[in-house]
């Protein structure tokens, strides 16, 4: 049985992978420093898989305990490595702490990767590299823009870092660029907890419906598209999390064509805002209480994937559709606040 390090693996994107993982036969080891999750999430995944992962409570900004754990850990395959930071407002406020917590760690983990001869890594990349881009839909070869933030310039940074190693190294990694991930796991045992007012478009929709505020503010209705809201590529998180298994086993079979490989990871489809909004209202018989106010400073008219090669030469593709994503993060949401998780 293959074990795999998922770094980052009680968040959002991460829990919903080390299901996907376990539910594929592999052993899995998480590490977490619940900065932005929690321990309740360890129960969620062991509900749903019947099996609990090994758990390292670790703070990968801390070189020595990076160093004891893989010296303890021995056995591993391959890293998957979510852990950063993502608030991209936050970043403008307080680039050093992205630099640091997004950057060295991806160094100190590839170091130990070096070290210990473990060449297989899957790594939490984002459609923020391509900024504003020329043409739509957006394949991997479209040009990587000035970053708009510290947060999206420690992606392509960290691209570039594993490039650099790769090109010289044993080390074979898979960026995944994700598109707007959104919805839960079925069950609503484990979904997306944000903390304090959510940034992102859906927790912000569900917990108006909710009750918890009051209204959704619309960013702009002014824009180039045919509602004049912004258009984005929402890939629901099942599905984001198969491609993980999928980009693991292609680098542990060696079927990777080079040492570097990029995929956009999105379902190809753009939707407005105001298609999210009306979906939503459809598949949860809520009314959504918004007003249309000022753009958002920092956001690109429209944004969505090229997933041809995600589907040729990865073999993934998104399965799920908007409703049931929609309709899964709703669930989750009541989940949630019934349960009092946060
Ligand atoms: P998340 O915040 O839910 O998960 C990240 C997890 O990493 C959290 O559990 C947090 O506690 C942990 N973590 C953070 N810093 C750590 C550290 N120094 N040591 C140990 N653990 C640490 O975020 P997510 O939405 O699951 O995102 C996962 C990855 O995907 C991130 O790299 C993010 O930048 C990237 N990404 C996310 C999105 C999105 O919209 N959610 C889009 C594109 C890319
Ligand atoms: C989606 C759309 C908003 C909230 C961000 C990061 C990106 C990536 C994914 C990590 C936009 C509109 C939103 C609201 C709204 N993350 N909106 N009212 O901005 O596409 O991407 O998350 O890598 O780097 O920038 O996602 O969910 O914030 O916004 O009208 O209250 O919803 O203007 O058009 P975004 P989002």
């Amino acid at each position: 049985m293959k074990k795999i390090v998922v770094t980052g693996g009680l968040g959002y994107i991460g829990s919903h992978t080390v299901v996907a993982l376990q539910n594929t036969g592999f052993e899995v080891v998480v590490i977490d420093n619940l900065s932005n999750s929690s321990l309740d999430v360890l129960g969620g995944i062991t509900n749903i898989t019947g099996q609990a992962p090994a758990f390292e409570r670790l703070d990968l900004r801390n070189k020595a305990d990076v160093t004891e754990f893989f010296k303890t850990h021995n056995d591993l395959d391959g890293v998957i490595h979510f852990a950063a930071s993502k608030a991209v407002g936050e970043s403008v406020e307080n680039p050093l702490l992205y630099y640091e917590n997004n950057l060295n760690t991806l160094v100190y983990l590839l170091q130990e990767c070096k070290a210990h001869s473990i060449n297989n890594i899957i790594f939490s990349s984002s459609c923020t590299v391509y900024g504003e881009p020329d043409s739509l839909p957006i394949t991997e070869t479209a040009p990587v823009k000035k970053a708009m933030s510290p947060y999206g310039n420690t992606k392509q940074i960290s691209e570039e870092i594993l490039n650099d190693v790769c090109s010289i190294s044993e080390i074979k990694a898979i960026a995944l660029r994700y598109f707007n991930p959104i919805g839960a796991h079925k069950s609503a045992e484990i979904g997306e907890l944000p903390i304090g007012v959510p940034q992102n478009l859906v927790p912000f929709i569900t917990q108006t419906a909710a009750g918890i505020r009051e209204q959704l503010s619309v960013f702009g209705d002014d824009y180039d598209t045919p509602d004049g809201s912004c258009i984005r590529d929402y890939i629901h998180v099942v599905d984001l999390a198969k491609a993980h298994v999928i980009a693991m086993q292609r680098l542990l079979n060696n079927k990777n064509n080079t040492n570097f490989e990029l995929f956009n990871i999105g379902t190809g489809a753009g939707s407005s805002v105001f298609e999210i909004i009306n979906t939503f209202e459809a598949v949860t018989g809520k009314n959504l209480n918004y007003k249309v106010v000022d753009r958002r400073p920092g956001d690109v008219t429209a944004v969505y994937a090229d997933t041809q090669k995600a589907h040729e030469v990865l073999g993934w593709k998104a399965e799920k559709s908007l409703e049931e994503a929609l309709a899964s993060a709703w669930k989750w949401e009541q989940k949630v606040r019934s349960k009092k998780v946060i």
